[in-house]
């Protein structure tokens, strides 16, 4: 039985008072939490993550990192400095970097091995764009972003990874995948980590991203192979997002 996660994405969002109080106002309503809750925040909020959330039961992370260990790489963060400061969670290759920054498949595999490697867990960002879709490609897209991510991973650590489908055209549109949109994709996702490691495959927690909000998630997670939420917008406001953690 895969456990859930609900991981918020505050993108390039917030301010030391406003986060003061989103985070206070996510611990206060976490309480009975049966699945696994983390936020993604801009690096510089880390020290915050790290001092509010502590023995809170709520874990936290980055956007992104370098794929180097250390040195000469001017506005890079690496994983040590996250590890600093007990980040549990990185999202890579998210479709805003790979689009605005020019990251590549083979870009977001060399960041994944790093991460995986340091213990952290890496949440990678796969999905496809409003042509793609509209011209029928869906499918070979996500398997091309998965063949060069599972060409990067040994076979025994598929489980150290999470996935999260977040088709290009939902992402902060409003637009929704379907329920069975989302979870056709997903089982497409969760058959070729299958032909890495069968077993390992069902461990593989496969998060779904694109304008998930209160009044969608429930029928979003109740798909078979849709095992949590990469949150954007609804992720920074403390009633929406704890609605979403308590339909997971
Ligand atoms: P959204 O963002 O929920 O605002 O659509 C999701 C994401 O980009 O991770």
């Amino acid at each position: 039985m895969r456990r859930k996660l609900v991981c918020g994405n505050w993108k390039m969002n917030g301010s030391l008072v406003s986060n003061a109080v989103l985070l206070a106002g996510i611990k206060a309503g976490l309480s009975q939490s049966s699945c696994d809750v983390a936020v993604c925040v801009p690096a510089v909020y880390l020290a915050q993550c790290q001092s509010a959330l502590t023995g809170s039961g709520l874990s936290w992370g980055a956007q992104d990192v370098s794929a180097h260990a250390s040195g000469a790489y001017t506005g890079e963060i690496s994983v040590s400095m996250l590890q600093d400061f007990s980040c549990e969670y990185v999202i890579l290759g998210h479709s805003e970097r790979r689009a605005y920054h020019g990251e590549s498949d083979a870009l977001v595999a060399l960041k994944m091995q790093r991460v995986i490697q340091s213990g952290l867990t890496p949440v990678v960002c796969v999905g496809e764009s409003l042509a793609e879709r509209e011209s029928g490609q869906t499918e070979a897209v996500v398997s091309a972003q998965m063949d060069v991510l599972l060409a990067a991973i040994d076979a025994a650590d598929l489980a150290k990874m999470v996935i999260a489908y977040e088709p290009v055209w939902a992402i902060g549109t409003g637009k929704t995948a379907t329920p069975e949109m989302a979870q056709d994709v997903h089982a497409i996702l969760r058959a070729k980590l299958g032909q890495k490691n069968g077993e390992l495959a069902q461990a593989v927690r496969i998060l779904y991203g694109g304008s998930m909000k209160p009044d969608n998630a429930r029928e979003l997670l109740a798909m078979p192979d849709i095992d949590g939420g990469l949150i954007g917008g609804a992720a920074l406001n403390s009633a929406d997002f704890l609605a979403i953690v308590h339909f997971a």
